[in-house]
């Protein structure tokens, strides 16, 4: 058997701070008449910005698409002004929550370590966090990647086997997101390699490790047909119905 065939592919839109009532509507109503037909083949999920996740849940709730939130908080209650708690995103049917998106490290200075306690506690909460990773341009072209995801990956490792063995990882290279500039499949299968295998020694060879940075319908396929790259994470390519539909058909 192969290792990978018991990893189902998972596509999962990010759609950012974008969207609105009727734009999201729209959207989730042709994704909903195109979903059913992939539905064997991978998990299709979308994270929708926090006001919307009501919307999405009435409209999402009979499809075989799942959503989930793009941060969630690490605190379970209290005096957060602005946080999210885990439990709130459960009481709107979310499945997953990003934690450690490369914008929220960047802007909003999410430590590693902040990191693993959003992940922790999506978990507590019976969430699956989707645990984002990756170098930026600087950091790749000094050599350092490896050596960065490593980094980023310890205090999500720390919580342990039972933990790891419920999370997603997506590896996002800064440099490719938002930019057109995709890693090659060659690059990327390197990285996801080195993920797999400090998954694997904590006997998680069945996380999934999605690839994310301007993926579209036209790249999909060939960063799907490496080993370790288990689906996708897509931000621009999944506010449009059919390229999102599309990458998920690769
Ligand atoms: P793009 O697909 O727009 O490059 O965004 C990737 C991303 O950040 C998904 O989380």
């Amino acid at each position: 058997m192969n290792t990978a065939s018991f990893r189902k592919r998972l596509v999962m839109g990010n759609w950012k701070m974008n969207g609105g009532l009727e734009a999201n509507a729209k959207l989730m109503a042709d994704l909903h008449a195109g979903a059913g037909i992939l539905a064997d083949h991978c998990t299709l999920a979308v994270c929708a910005p926090f006001p919307y996740l009501a919307q999405v849940q009435s409209q999402l709730q009979n499809s075989v698409i799942s959503w989930g939130a793009q941060d969630i908080s690490a605190h379970k209650a209290g005096a957060y002004t602005g946080e999210v708690s885990a439990a709130m995103l459960v009481d709107f049917g979310c499945s997953w929550a990003l934690v450690g998106h490369s914008e929220r490290r960047a802007m909003h200075g999410e430590t590693d370590d902040v990191v693993a306690a959003k992940a922790r506690a999506a978990l507590d909460a019976g969430i699956t966090p989707v645990v984002c990773v990756g170098e930026t341009l600087a950091e790749q072209e000094a050599g350092q990647t490896l050596a960065v995801i490593q980094r980023q990956l310890g205090p999500v490792l720390a919580l342990g086997k039972e933990a790891v063995s419920k999370i997603v990882v997506a590896y996002e290279p800064v440099w490719a997101i938002g930019t057109g500039r995709t890693a090659t499949p060659a690059q990327a299968q390197e990285v996801h390699a080195a993920i797999r295998a400090s998954l694997t020694s904590l006997d998680a060879h069945h996380v999934r490790v999605l690839y994310g940075g301007s993926v579209k319908a036209d790249n999909a396929a060939s960063l799907f047909a490496m080993p370790d790259i288990d689906g996708a994470l897509v931000g621009g390519a999944s506010l449009v119905a059919d390229e999102f539909l599309r990458i998920a058909a690769a």
